[in-house]
């Protein structure tokens, strides 16, 4: 049983991140299971009122805390009017205080109905596009079912490169029959395009996903273990010849260029989660509290209309929960857990929270490093993160 330690949690925390998530796409794309979904007309009213009202409902049981980012998440938010964009900052900067240099990140897709919207999103206040790429590569964009071609993703990074100060772009490896050379090739010229931030997700088979039953029908067969992982190690040697560093397991940026928003999260600050489907841990009246949101959007409109917000679930997160989050959370991270920082955050020692045994053996094996102030992962470590955690959390 692991004991807090009275008096340490303080369940206070100045600093917020706020999530808003837009749950409409084009079409859906066959390998995702985010909370995503087609409609002929986007009720666009509804949803933008919806949001403003639960940012309203949010803000005023947080009180005006100091806002370190915003993050506006789907779904496709680049399929979003820049003035609803504009709309939903304003709400939140009267209503939270907003750091001088707050990041503001919009996930967009790359077509170029999308791209000739991107000014609108600067002018609304936007610094940061995440664009979703995916692949330049016309056979893996077709295998991925993504509407856009390899150039067209080109322009619209290349355009977001004269628009906004801060840019990042997504990729999938570890599709069927990639090779290591021409991954390493493609990569590397995508990083030519001078993002200073690129995250990496190897591609996963989601349960309920079109690619879901065509692998297990065999329709197509995944890279095995050793050369996915064989591809990681490429992109972790291109990224870095480029001068992008693996600051977490999947994202990769110059110093500095690290995502403010993200690393809220795996430093396990607080962060509310506003929109259809959408998380948050908030720290309200000394209890750190986990919300979710009802996922599908017309019934979640329902319920803001109703009640000023769509939530499910607002729990309250007990010491072992934290303890156990914080460290799945951190140890993702390249810099690792600060001792202090986790205790502060958690209530509980970081060193009540592990097997100390298993610590010792992933020390010993070189997966692990504890110093006087930090737990962190090695490169290696945090490639087995998966498999080390159940031994290493108690
Ligand atoms: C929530 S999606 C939204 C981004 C945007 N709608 C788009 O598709 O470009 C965020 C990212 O998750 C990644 N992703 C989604 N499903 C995945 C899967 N099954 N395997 C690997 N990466 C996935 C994609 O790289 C995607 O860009
Ligand atoms: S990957 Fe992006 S565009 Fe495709 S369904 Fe998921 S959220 Fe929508």
């Amino acid at each position: 049983m692991i004991a807090p330690v009275a008096g340490l949690y303080a369940g206070r925390m100045e600093s917020l991140a706020l999530y808003i998530h837009w749950p409409f796409c084009l079409s859906k794309c066959p390998y995702c299971d985010f909370n995503s979904h087609v409609r002929e007309v986007i009720p666009r009213a509804r949803m933008v009122a919806a949001l403003r009202r639960e940012l309203a409902f949010e803000a005023a049981r947080l009180g005006r805390r100091r806002l370190t980012s915003i993050f506006f998440g789907g779904g496709t938010p680049s399929l979003m009017a820049p003035e609803d964009v504009a709309a939903l900052i304003g709400d939140a900067r009267a209503a939270f205080a907003a750091d001088e240099d707050i990041e503001i990140t919009l996930e967009a897709n790359p077509t170029s109905v999308e791209a000739g919207r991107f000014a609108g999103y600067a002018a609304a206040g936007v610094n940061r596009v995440s664009i979703g790429v995916q692949s330049f590569d016309e056979a893996a964009l077709r295998f991925l079912g993504r509407e856009h071609s390899g150039a067209q993703a080109r322009r619209a990074v290349e355009l977001a490169r004269e628009i906004f100060p801060r840019l990042s772009f997504d990729l999938i490896y570890a599709l069927p029959g990639q090779d290591v050379a021409a991954w390493r090739a493609a990569v590397g010229d995508a990083l030519a395009l001078a993002a200073d931030h690129l995250s990496l997700y190897q591609l996963t088979i989601e349960p309920g996903t079109k690619f879901f039953n065509a692998h297990a029908r065999r329709d197509f067969l995944l890279p095995e273990v050793e050369l996915a992982a064989e591809l990681y190690d490429a992109t972790v040697e291109e990224a870095g010849l480029a001068g992008l560093a693996a600051y977490e397991i999947s994202n990769f940026a110059r110093p500095g260029a690290e995502s403010r928003h993200n690393l809220a999260y795996w430093r396990y600050l607080d962060y509310a989660g506003v929109g259809p489907g959408a998380h948050g841990r908030v720290s309200l009246e000394g209890t750190l509290f986990a919300t979710s949101r009802h996922r599908a959007p017309e019934a979640w409109a329902g319920l803001v209309e109703r009640d000023g917000t769509g939530a499910t679930v607002e729990e309250a997160v007990g010491p072992v929960e934290r303890a156990r989050e914080a460290l799945l959370m951190g140890l993702r991270l390249a810099e690792g857990i600060s001792l202090s920082r986790f205790a502060e955050r958690t209530g509980v020692a970081l060193m009540a929270a592990v097997d100390e045994a298993a610590l010792d053996d992933l020390v010993e094996v070189g997966y692990l490093v504890l110093t006087e102030t930090h737990l962190r992962a090695t490169a290696e470590g945090r490639k087995r993160l998966d498999a080390l955690l159940p031994v290493l959390v108690r």
